[in-house]
């Protein structure tokens, strides 16, 4: 197999929008509704989120009228196999189309195999604290990849595995909801592999596959800036949730501690084969305190700390947080994707200067040398936001909850403009010179 080339020769840059399957299709039974029908959310069902399943050849238009030249969504496993090792044509088949309209309408398809949602046997039969799960989710990577190889070239394999880890294994916020080191511990070792095998599949399947991974990296500040307990949070928190996964994918080689009692240690030599591009997913800053009253070891908050105030759900609107993970995401020495970024902003009153900041941060990452090859505006759609349900708007695009009609903010037209400008100013691109 020849190495995979990327950049891309025919595409130096990418510039695009990310969505969800879950967040946009619609009617997608799988433990996500399980999850909503126990009443574990705030923010109510999904139902038929934004009617995506259906509307996706003009939802494609959309970013494509926006001068995008590439698109971010994921594959929900619960519909492309129902029941365990039945997979469903129909639903492939759909997935094929879109991957054929997006290509035919000059977007380059990025696709995401697991984005938060399982289907509710996965848990029961071959749960992630099991050796089993790596087989069953190689099985769906073979079978995604025999049904959109020629199309896509460009894959996220997880989505931010390690929220996946906290929220599923340690805090129980998210399916399958434990509360468990021990258990935290398997998964872990078994999203890693996972992702490793599901990259050798991927590649052999569909040959000259540019494998990636979407990494929420997050930025943490001491709530009292001299405190040296708050620093030591921040540092930790920074370790545990940016830099572990990092190392892993460096070295093959993990050690995270999760306060107060937790090390989640393990290895696995072919990780650091099985990455091509890494994927950043950055929104935000967290500012964390010691002792905390609610739970050990403090608390943590969003507050607006740079005076660019937050979004309508709270996050710190931080753009100069953001160069600096870059910087950080580039020491792993692999071509970085930005493969999130967005805000909810319901009357489109912060997304401009939001989209207008974060882009020149890119601009002055990549005049340092720093390898960004793409940028995912999180996202195309305002569509259902997980815990919080259809509160938080984060479309370039708003849709009417009752007619599902899609309507352009204003900063569509800004997230269009800043395109121009990244994909028009593609140079060569200088080596990383920094090292973890
Ligand atoms: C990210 C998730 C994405 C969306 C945004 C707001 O962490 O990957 O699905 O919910 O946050």
């Amino acid at each position: 197999m020849k190495p995979p080339l990327f950049p891309f020769p025919d595409r130096p840059r990418l510039w695009g929008v990310a969505v969800s399957h879950y967040q946009v299709e619609g009617d997608d039974p799988c433990d996500w509704t399980e999850w909503e029908a126990a009443g574990r959310t705030r923010g109510g069902p999904c139902g038929a989120a934004v009617r995506g399943w259906e509307r996706y050849e003009g939802d494609a238009d959309l970013a494509a009228s926006l001068g995008a030249n590439a698109f971010r969504f994921s594959v929900s496993w619960s519909r492309i196999e129902p029941r365990p090792g039945q997979f469903d044509r129909e639903a492939l088949d759909r997935y094929r189309r879109l991957a054929e309209h997006l290509v035919a309408r000059g977007l380059e398809p990025v696709v995401t195999l697991l984005h938060y949602t399982h289907p509710a046997w996965f848990h029961r039969e071959t749960p992630w604290t099991s050796t089993a799960s790596v087989g069953a989710f190689s099985r769906l990577a073979r079978t995604v990849a025999q049904a959109l190889a020629p199309h896509v070239r460009l894959w996220t394999v997880l989505n931010e595995p390690l929220v996946l880890l906290l929220g599923g294994f340690l805090d129980g916020q998210i399916p399958p909801g434990l509360s468990d080191a021990r258990a935290a511990r398997r998964a872990l070792d078994h999203l890693l592999a996972a992702h490793a095998e599901a990259a050798a599949v991927l590649r052999e399947e569909a040959p000259g596959s540019v494998i990636g991974v979407a990494h929420n990296m997050m930025a943490f500040a001491p709530e009292r800036p001299g405190h040296p307990l708050d620093r030591v949070l921040a540092r930790s928190a920074h370790r545990l949730y940016n830099s572990g996964l990092l190392e892993a994918f460096a070295t093959g080689r993990w050690s995270v501690w999760i306060p107060p009692f937790t090390r989640l240690a393990g290895r696995r030599d072919d990780l650091p084969g099985s990455l091509d591009v890494l994927g950043v997913n950055f929104y935000s800053r967290l500012h964390l305190r010691s002792p905390g009253k609610e739970r050990f070891p403090g608390d943590f908050a969003y507050r607006d700390r740079s005076g660019q105030g937050l979004s309508d759900n709270g996050w710190e609107i931080v753009p100069e947080a953001f160069g600096p993970l870059l910087r950080e995401a580039a020491a792993l020495g692999k071509p970085l994707l930005v493969t999130e970024n967005g805000l909810a902003d319901a009357a489109d009153s912060r997304r401009p200067s939001f989209l207008r900041a974060h882009a020149d941060v890119l601009d002055r990452a990549i005049a340092e040398g720093v390898p960004v090859h793409g940028f995912f505006h999180w996202s195309l759609l305002d569509n259902f936001e997980w815990l919080d349900g259809f509160g938080p708007r984060f479309g370039l695009f708003s849709v009417d909850r009752e007619t599902f009609e899609r309507r352009p903010r204003p900063s569509a037209g800004v997230f269009a403009e800043l395109g121009r400008r990244f994909l028009g100013t593609a140079g060569p691109d200088a080596q990383v010179s920094v090292h973890i």
